[in-house]
């Protein structure tokens, strides 16, 4: 038997982030709580979209040796997630056996906490015979809805004529057919869910979301995978603050925004792969200019298609709206959301997104775009009531009315006082005793034990 003084400390938790904005934050949240908790973290990444190691001072990285660029979301999101993890499975072998000969002969690593969508972790953990730990950066519903898919298929209820899109889904209440997280090529997608998500005899899973916020999706989801369920939410309010933002943060919008009077700005952000066309864009900007509410609105670079236009249609913009509008390539959106001078957010309803708002107790105008952001709108807009949908297309005089509605309207007023009772069960959530401090606490007795 191994003396217990020269016994390895697993003390090392590997983190394996998808290479995106919206997955690359929660991780690095969770790297930040576990470290706190006295466990060493290494960030094994993708080259392109890499995190910038000077703001995790504490964390090592380590690059995966892959060079592809990175997927195109203008295109189809299965074929990239399969690519990027047949790409990455041999590659993130050798990675792991380079950290493990690294390790001081006193540390060992405890375990290997992956996003979901690199499912492939899950395999390479089992080969090395090291546990394995799944994050999903969405939420609790959609990974439901998700799941569900595959029988909805076989059942001949998807794909769905555009007569029943409005119908609900029967046993999803409150999504639509219409609302459901399905993706371009269905038979890849539904191969894909079958393979990697509806393992039920996977690793445990740790959600970024809230038990009161979705007590009935958990209880099926912990009925359906007999696995330990974690529950962690926001993590961004439990972890330490330091920002994993790949875009330069433009803070000249505080400045701006200490300006405005209290609650009156409408903040619109599409998050960072959500796209529209610049036909799009002129209808958002003349409904922001028409609603006369002041805003600050993120245009990220890369987020129109036809951007070569954008100069020529804000040229004419700019000069209607004066200081009334500020307009930013990347905000410092969590900073943006705490403003007090912030009163709505038009939002793509990324989960990240999602949950900032919430923790703000900012009301919000939905305009999901894909994946799991429709499954998000509808939860804000039916049950937690916090926000109203803008549907079909873009049209100036549809935002116009849905800036009016939440920011001065008597909806808006009653939606804004729900926002405050969520914001203060967030609070009393992350607070010592509450749900997700507990969880965080049974996660780390957990990685603890192996
Ligand atoms: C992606 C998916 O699209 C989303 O549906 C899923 O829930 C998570 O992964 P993304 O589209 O980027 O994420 O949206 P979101 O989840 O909202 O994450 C965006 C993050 O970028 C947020 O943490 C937000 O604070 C940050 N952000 C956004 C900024 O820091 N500045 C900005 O200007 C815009």
């Amino acid at each position: 038997m191994e003396e217990q003084g020269k016994r390895r400390r697993r003390v090392r938790v590997v983190l394996v982030p998808w290479p995106f904005q919206g997955h690359i934050n929660p991780m690095l949240q969770l790297g930040s709580i576990l470290h706190s908790n006295g466990f060493s973290i290494t960030v094994v990444h993708a080259q392109y979209n890499s995190p910038d190691p000077s703001s995790h001072p504490d964390f090592s990285f380590v690059p995966l040796p892959d060079t592809s660029s990175a997927p195109d979301f203008t295109g189809e999101i299965v074929a990239s997630i399969v690519q990027l993890s047949t790409n990455y499975k041999a590659c993130f072998q050798e990675c792991l056996a380079q950290v493990m000969s690294q390790q001081g002969s006193d540390e060992g690593i405890a375990c290997i906490i992956h996003d979901e969508l690199m499912y492939f972790s899950e395999a390479v953990a089992n080969a090395l015979k090291l546990p394995s730990i799944s994050l999903t950066a969405s939420n609790a519903a959609h990974f439901l809805a998700r799941s569900a898919l595959v029988q909805l298929k076989a059942e001949g209820h998807i794909p769905f004529p555009e007569s029943k899109s409005q119908n609900l889904v029967p046993e999803f209440y409150p999504l639509r057919f219409k609302d459901l997280p399905i993706l371009e090529k269905l038979e890849s997608y539904l191969a894909l869910v079958s393979k990697a998500f509806n393992n039920k005899t996977s690793s445990p899973i740790i959600y970024n979301t809230i038990d009161f916020l979705e007590n009935s999706s958990l209880e099926k989801i912990q009925h359906q995978w007999q696995v330990p369920i974690f529950t962690m939410g926001p993590m961004h309010r439990i972890a330490s603050t330091s920002s994993s933002s790949l875009l330069e943060e433009d803070t000249s919008c505080l400045a701006w925004l200490d300006k405005q009077s209290c609650k009156s700005v409408i903040y619109v952000s599409l998050g960072s792969v959500a796209f529209m066309d610049i036909k799009e864009l002129a209808e958002m900007a003349w409904g922001l200019a028409n609603s006369h509410q002041p805003f600050l609105w993120v245009v990220r670079p890369g987020s129109v298609l036809g951007e070569e236009l954008i100069e020529v249609l804000f040229k004419e913009f700019k000069e209607n709206i004066d200081d009334r509008g500020y307009i930013v390539k990347w905000a410092p959106q969590k900073k943006v959301l705490a403003h007090v001078a912030v009163g709505g957010f038009l939002s793509h309803c990324g989960w990240n997104s999602t949950l900032e708002s919430i923790c703000e107790g900012i009301p919000m105008i939905c305009r999901p775009c894909f994946m799991d952001q429709k499954v998000n709108a509808r939860y804000i807009s039916q049950v937690w009531r916090v926000g109203l949908e803008l549907e079909g297309d873009l049209e100036r005089g549809e935002i116009k009315r849905a800036v009016k509605k939440l920011m001065v309207g008597e909806e808006g007023e009653a939606m804004r006082e729900k926002a405050k009772k969520l914001k203060e069960n967030v609070e009393l959530c992350i607070k010592e005793g509450g749900s997700s401090y507990n969880s965080m606490n049974r996660l780390v007795e957990m990685i603890r034990s192996f």
